[in-house]
């Protein structure tokens, strides 16, 4: 099959060359922003009369014309990739002049735009689902304002907490993965084409005009720069492995949750799975996958990076592997958060074993060195005083709740008074500090993300 640029070869290529060069199973994914970028600089040729305005209309009125979508469209065989496929098609629906729409043109500039347009596009559509997300929080938030579970450092009780308080934390961090996002957004809004294969052009095009057609900030400044620049690409991925990262986390405390261990969560019977052996099983599939396909991605971002670290400037075409390296980092971030939020959303938060769980493991043994603190002693004294009492209930098999006052009068300066301190419910309330467990500060805390969530 004859290639569009076969005018300097002799011969055709070997079927090994095309397997290894050809990227359009990959970049069809691009097919809308193609056509869209196409009839942008088609318009802009016609504008600037670098085509006859007819030939430049019949074009962007083909390209308008051709099928929304690419799925069940024959694409040419003997196009490569996605941009010579639109051409392709175009040339097929109005003939010689679809072979004028590349003047100015190169698919060096032309694969910068458009996968810079696909990622804008997919970053508006990831936004939409940490939101879902977020909303799946502030509302199990809301309903578990009262209910204490111990929070832990090094994975052992460490101070009273509430689950609302804990699903807040991670709802920050989303919060931050949008932000993240929307800030490599605004940095990628700068228009490549124009750049044309590497040191701009010698016609007269428009880059301002075609720049704000494509709805981009403005043109790139540095046509060298515009075609070798896959920061846009980089930043990312990046803020996709740090967004899995989370939810990797938080998969794996899913995990722990379902154990017989702790048993603070029930999954859903949609969002678990069994064994083939072993009847009893309720396994947490989804959470284990969500933590196991992180490592894809952590790896697609390696890839790249890699591809990129030894090109000198400007397009090579090891670029080419930018596409699967994002496709695949982008579906299965999508994939992770659509199935975890379904999963978290079906879930239910067992209280009585997470307050149960917080009666144990002594995690109001900082509040009760706080009441010897509150009467007067200093806090490092308090703090001894605390954990001899600890290790004295340890010994006993008593929790702080359980020492009677007599034996906490052998420690120090105690009254009735320090049950009352030592409460969990009191505990968590006593921290009403921004940032704090308290119901009322945590019912801040959410409706701040309520609010983001409205923007
Ligand atoms: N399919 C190519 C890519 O994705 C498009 C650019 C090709 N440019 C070239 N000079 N061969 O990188």
């Amino acid at each position: 099959m004859s290639k569009l640029w076969s005018g300097r070869f002799s011969k055709e290529t070997a079927k090994l060359t095309d397997e290894i060069n050809y990227s359009i199973n990959t970049d069809k994914r691009m097919y809308a922003e193609d056509i869209a970028g196409s009839i942008a600089h088609a318009k802009m040729l016609g504008a600037t009369g670098i085509l006859d305005e007819h030939q430049a209309y019949e074009i962007q009125f083909a390209l308008m014309n051709l099928p929304t979508d690419y799925e069940g469209l024959e694409l040419p065989p003997e196009a490569e990739d996605i941009h010579m496929a639109v051409e392709a098609l175009l040339t097929r629906c109005i003939g010689e002049n679809g072979k004028r729409l590349h003047t100015a043109r190169s698919r060096n500039d032309q694969v910068a735009l458009d996968f810079r347009m696909y990622i804008k596009g997919q970053i508006d559509a990831l936004t939409e689902l940490i939101k879902e997300l977020l909303a799946v929080l502030s509302t199990k938030a809301r309903e578990h304002l009262n209910s204490v579970m111990p929070a832990y450092t090094h994975l052992q009780r460490a101070q009273p907490s509430t689950y609302a308080h804990y699903l807040m934390a991670y709802a920050n961090g989303f919060l931050r993965d949008i932000s993240r996002l929307a800030d490599c957004k605004a940095r990628m809004n700068e228009c490549p084409l124009g750049a044309g294969a590497l040191c701009g052009t010698t016609y007269p095009i428009d880059r301002e005009m075609t720049a704000r057609e494509l709805r981009f900030d403005k043109p790139t400044d540095n046509s060298l720069d515009s075609v070798s620049d896959r920061d846009f690409a980089l930043e990312f991925l990046s803020g996709l492995a740090i967004l899995q990262t989370r939810l990797s986390r938080f998969a794996e405390e899913v995990c722990l949750w379902c154990s017989w261990e702790f048993k603070f969560l029930e999954l859903d019977d949609a969002f678990a799975t069994g064994s083939s052996m072993m009847p009893q099983k309720k396994n947490p599939d989804v959470a284990e996958l969500v933590r196991g396909k992180t490592g894809r991605v952590f790896g697609d971002l390696t890839t790249l990076l890699t591809v990129l670290k030894g090109l000198p400037l400007a397009y090579n075409k090891d670029m080419q592997e930018d596409k699967e390296a994002v496709f695949d980092a982008l579906d299965t971030v999508t994939l992770c958060l659509r199935a975890f939020t379904a999963m978290l959303a079906t879930s239910t938060f067992s209280c009585e074993n997470a307050l149960n769980a917080a009666g144990k493991g002594f995690i109001n043994a900082t509040d009760l060195a706080d009441y010897l603190v509150n009467k007067g002693t200093a806090f490092r004294d308090a703090h001894e005083t605390a954990g001899r009492i600890v290790a004295h209930c340890a010994e006993l098999g008593k929790t702080l709740e359980e020492l009677t006052l007599e034996e906490y009068k052998t420690f120090g300066d105690f009254d009735d008074s320090v049950y009352d301190t030592i409460s969990l419910a009191a505990c968590v309330a006593r921290r009403n500090v921004i940032g704090g467990p308290a119901p009322n500060e945590v019912l801040r805390q959410i409706e701040l993300i309520e609010k983001a969530l409205g923007e």
